[in-house]
């Protein structure tokens, strides 16, 4: 286990901010990991896990232990007549992950695919896309508490799944170190396109026979066309969650905006594109030095090259205010700031 000190975390954010940790460690093995976590030289450190860091936005340096979590491994646990379960490590890339099933014909994770990040990064904010949730095909997982290496399992309730939301970014926000994801999976697909523009886009690429190979490349191009590509520019994906009103607040936002975007949440409300609010009060394509709103996406922000996270973080901030001024509504980032 190899221990570097004063390192540039540069290429393990993919806003691309350039910020220092005290220290920097990759974890290959749950043993490491326990050994790490119960050596008193570590113990009172502040730390922060890390996977591809696709979420995060670093407004200063981190003094502290920064653990890269680099474990790997995909494996089939059960099956049964309609079932296949599979265990990941948490260092595996999710997409990864996506194309192992597709791979061996398991259902339930195509509408999530090319989301970037790690397998024990999903739980934490139970990932989402094209109408479907990880919660949908999550069974448990094994985490490590970080005040004692203890190894603990959370079942499907345990973690508390919310829309972008867990247990893990609340009450247990920083306490634990999710080490491996178990899912189950369908062998008889149930294909899911109503949302968004998959139907189209199926229809564009001609596609004749539904299957879940389909849908996974027809989320793909939709991803592609939409979202920026961290590789060529930095973002973190949506910076904000979009809000979710009760009846009352949406029917008197509906009646000023009639041309209002939004889907109705059986059990939360009724939520409303954040980058919709962000549009509309005029962010779309600005910029504030190197920190920006991308020109065809309200709801991502930039960094056009040399942003600072403070930069990015005040950006931000006045979007959040303006919204607010026009709305009352206030915008919850998405991603963590650290
Ligand atoms: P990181 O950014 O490294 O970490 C995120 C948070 O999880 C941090 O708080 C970190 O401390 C914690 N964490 C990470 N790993 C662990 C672990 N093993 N144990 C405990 N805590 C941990 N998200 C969606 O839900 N849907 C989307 O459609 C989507 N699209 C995106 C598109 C783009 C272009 C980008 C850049 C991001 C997008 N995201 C989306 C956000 C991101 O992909 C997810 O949040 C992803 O799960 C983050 O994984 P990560 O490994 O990069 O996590
Ligand atoms: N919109 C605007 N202006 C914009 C962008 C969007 O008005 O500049 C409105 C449009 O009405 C558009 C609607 O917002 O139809 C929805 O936009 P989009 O389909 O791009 O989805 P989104 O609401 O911006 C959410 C998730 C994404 C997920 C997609 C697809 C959140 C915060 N974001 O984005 O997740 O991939 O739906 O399911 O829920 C992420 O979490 O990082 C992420 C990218």
């Amino acid at each position: 286990m190899k221990i570097q000190e004063n390192f540039s975390l540069k290429n393990y954010n993919t806003f691309g901010v350039e910020v220092n940790c005290q220290f920097f460690v990759e974890i290959t093995s749950i043993e490491s990991l326990q050994e790490l976590l119960t050596n008193p030289l570590w113990k009172a450190m502040p730390k922060l896990i890390l996977g591809e860091g696709s979420n995060v936005l670093f407004s200063q340096d981190f003094s502290g232990l920064v653990i890269k979590m680099s474990l790997k491994g995909i494996k089939k646990t059960a099956e049964n007549e309609d079932h296949v379960w599979i265990t990941s490590a948490a260092g595996e890339n999710w997409h990864e992950l996506v194309l192992y099933c597709l791979k061996s014909q398991l259902a339930g994770v195509e509408n999530l695919s090319l989301i970037p990040g790690t397998v024990g990064a999903a739980p934490m904010q139970n990932i989402g896309a094209y109408g479907v949730e990880l919660k949908e095909v999550f069974e448990q997982l094994t985490a490590i508490r970080l005040s004692d290496g203890k190894l603990c399992v959370f079942d499907q309730s345990a973690c508390r799944f919310g829309y972008r939301d867990s247990i893990f970014k609340r009450e247990f926000k920083n306490q634990y170190v999710i080490v491996s994801v178990g899912l189950r999976l369908n062998k008889t697909p149930i294909f899911r396109f109503e949302y968004g523009a998959i139907k189209e886009t199926l229809a564009a690429m001609q596609v004749k026979d539904l299957s879940i190979q389909a849908i996974s490349n027809a989320v793909i191009k939709i991803r592609q066309q939409k979202l920026p590509d961290p590789r060529k520019i930095g973002n973190a994906g949506s910076f904000f969650k979009s809000p979710i009103l009760p009846k009352e607040d949406f029917l008197a936002i509906h009646q000023r905006y009639p041309e209002l975007p939004y889907f109705v949440d059986e059990n939360e409300g009724y939520k409303i594109p954040a980058g919709w609010f962000i549009e509309q009060c005029g962010w779309k394509g600005r910029r504030m030095g190197d920190a920006g709103v991308h020109e065809q996406h309200a709801l991502v922000l930039v960094n056009y090259g040399k942003g600072s996270g403070i930069e990015i973080k005040r950006l931000a901030e006045e979007i959040q205010a303006s919204v607010k001024d026009k709305f009352s509504i206030l915008l919850t980032p998405e991603v963590n700031i650290i």
